[in-house]
């Protein structure tokens, strides 16, 4: 059932090439327009969308962070992202053009179902993007899209997150599309890159020896920090959480910007700091996260650096350096997650824990 695997969820790793692919299946034709059949929101009230709210609780709540930078940037839509539970409870104003998205893995999180419960209350239009046919959530929604990454069984989400990260970008270009804020050849080029990444995860997935490594190395670690910057920032976010569930570990992300503001006091020698680097574009994001890892590691901080393979500039200051793939900013989350999960699993499988099923945890939780 494990099909050679000591855990569901390395299986589940291991899987994320495919379940992209199916992800990704018939949404697209071959010029690259999206097709979303299950959005059942006309086109005429997707145009008078002026807000869009992104809600989710845990890993769910993180792909939302990073759809954000990608919806607002296609669509100029504002968007804000919140977990669940606090949205529900501080009266959110909603109207009928607000459109709220639940994303959920399991589709019965009682804290997303709530929140879209009061959204749908007030009217606002609910798009669920979740794993799980039939489930309560996309039943009680306007729309959904479903991301076909076929049954998890692990409680630490990995599938569920990739695949939910490329329902994301399908829902931007899709609104893109239908509001005309993107040219269809820009949207088509984005739509190439994702059909890129299966390949790509599987790339890193051909490494893991590497990053299981790195995990025999840091056995003994009581803390561990993650930088990233933009949609870096979440990974970070992801990176640590991962490590708190399977490993039980302190872990924390940071935005790299934020360091100075704080964080940097936690710095100390030989720290294991993971650093998501952005790819080497025309903007300074690239740039500022070399300050960051410079910062940390002039103050003794190890470093742990995922950035582009070909990124010759950021290798001086790797103490370990984990290649990606080259893909765009936007799209990075997709690939630089994936050694994240990886170092998680293999740390938590090596301190003896059980990682399918870590302490005090459900898959789902179906209680407030
Ligand atoms: C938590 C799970 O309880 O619920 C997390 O342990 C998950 O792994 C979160 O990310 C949200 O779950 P769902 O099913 O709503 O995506």
């Amino acid at each position: 059932e494990k099909g050679g695997f000591d855990w569901f969820m390395r299986k589940e790793i291991f899987e994320q090439p495919r379940a992209i692919a199916d992800a990704l299946l018939g949404r697209h034709d071959e010029a690259g327009q999206l097709q979303l059949d299950e959005v059942r929101i006309s086109d005429d009230e997707l145009r008078d969308i002026d807000k869009i709210i992104i809600i989710g609780c845990g890993t769910a709540h993180y792909a939302g962070l990073v759809a954000k930078y990608a919806i607002e940037h296609w669509t100029r839509i504002p968007c804000e992202v919140e977990l669940a539970h606090e949205f529900r409870y501080r009266d959110p104003i909603l109207t009928r053009n607000t459109l709220v998205v639940a994303i959920s893995q399991s589709g019965e999180t009682a804290d997303t179902l709530m929140a879209i419960r009061h959204a749908v209350k007030q009217r606002a239009r609910v798009l669920a993007i979740c794993n799980t046919n039939g489930s309560t959530i996309p039943r009680e929604s306007d729309a959904v899209i479903y991301t076909h990454a076929g049954p998890e069984i692990g409680v630490a989400s990995t599938k569920g997150f990739l695949t939910q990260l490329i329902a994301c970008y399908l829902l931007g270009l899709y609104l893109a599309q239908v509001r005309g804020t993107k040219f269809g050849d820009e949207i088509a080029g984005v739509v190439r890159e994702l059909a890129q990444m299966p390949a790509n995860v599987q790339t890193i997935l051909d490494d893991a020896e590497s990053v299981y490594a790195l995990a025999q190395r840091f056995q003994g670690t009581r803390s561990v920090l993650f930088l990233g910057r933009h949609a870096g920032y979440p990974v970070a976010l992801e990176g640590a959480l991962k490590l708190k569930e399977l490993a039980y570990i302190h872990a924390e992300g940071f935005a790299a910007g934020e360091l100075k503001h704080g964080p940097i006091a936690l710095i100390e020698e030989g720290l294991p700091v993971f650093c998501v680097v952005p790819p080497r574009g025309r903007d300074q994001l690239h740039d500022k996260m070399i300050s960051a890892i410079q910062e940390v590691r002039a103050r003794g901080a190890l470093t742990i650096v995922l950035a582009e393979a070909s990124d010759t500039e950021v290798a001086a200051y790797a103490d370990v350096l984990i290649g990606l793939p080259t893909v765009p900013t936007l799209l990075q989350p997709v690939v630089a997650t994936v050694p994240l999960q990886l170092f998680a699993c293999e740390l938590a499988t090596l301190i003896g824990h059980d990682v399918d099923q870590p302490r005090n945890l459900a898959k789902s939780v179906t209680v407030e």
